[in-house]
């Protein structure tokens, strides 16, 4: 290249490096313009910002007793929770849970069928899922539930199909039930290969059966295994 060409390149990037301070300088000295006011000791609730990160606290726009009487009033709701019962009811109908049962329900949602099987007189059920809804749900990951092995009679995941690691969720299930009690699994509804792909995931309980089942409106397919060792 040509001296004096590279000499004007020189000098052509070293005024962008000046100009590029300079801006980066002007920026950081000037205070941003807002649009409230800081000395106002009553700030309007949109207009308060947070100083620090310590100064965020989740706001209770509502309380918990509100929220779920809203929850629990609206027409969803109670569908949902029908189809639940009438589901558990022919669980019930086929000796796999009785009022003595203690349930654990994955994947709980908010809480559908934890509801179900409390109104249908069960009595120990317990309810997990990723997000909490008290009371009728706590919050445990269903690839890691907080539980010892084989204390529950029956463990119900509706969504075994949403799992990330549906092998890992199985196996969690088929863990904290009892031997001699069953695990519950439904899936969106599919054709006897994938329920034979299903019964795979489970490493130490037999097939009972499967069956096309409606759960809060979607048609699924649930499937029944009894844990063996
Ligand atoms: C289970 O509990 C419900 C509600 O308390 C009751 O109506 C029902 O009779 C009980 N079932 C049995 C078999 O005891």
């Amino acid at each position: 290249m040509e001296k004096h060409v590279q000499r004007l390149l020189n000098r052509i990037s070293i005024a962008a490096v000046i100009s590029a301070t300079l801006l980066l300088l002007l920026l950081s000295i000037q205070t941003p313009q807002t649009c409230f006011d800081p000395s106002d000791p009553n700030p309007k609730p949109h207009m308060r910002f947070p100083k620090s990160t310590c100064d965020f606290k989740p706001r209770a726009y509502t309380t918990v007793e509100k929220r779920n009487r809203r929850i629990w009033s609206t027409k969803a709701w109670a569908v949902a929770v029908a189809s639940y019962a009438s589901f558990f009811e022919t669980l019930r109908s086929r000796n796999h849970i009785a009022n003595h049962s203690h349930v654990l329900v994955v994947s709980a949602g908010p809480g559908h069928a934890v509801r179900a099987l409390r109104d249908a007189g069960v009595e120990d059920v317990t309810g997990v899922e990723l997000v909490e809804s008290p009371p009728l749900v706590s919050r445990a990951d269903p690839h890691n539930l907080p539980f010892f092995d084989g204390i529950f009679d029956l463990g119900f995941g509706a969504y075994l199909d949403l799992a990330l690691f549906p092998a890992r969720y199985v196996a969690q299930i088929e863990r904290t039930v009892r031997r001699g009690g069953v695990c519950v699994v439904a899936v969106a509804e599919c054709g006897a290969e994938e329920v034979a792909e299903i019964v795979k995931l489970f490493r130490k309980s037999r097939f009972i059966d499967a069956e096309s089942v409606v759960l809060a409106g979607e048609r699924r397919t649930r499937i029944v295994m009894e844990v063996e060792s």
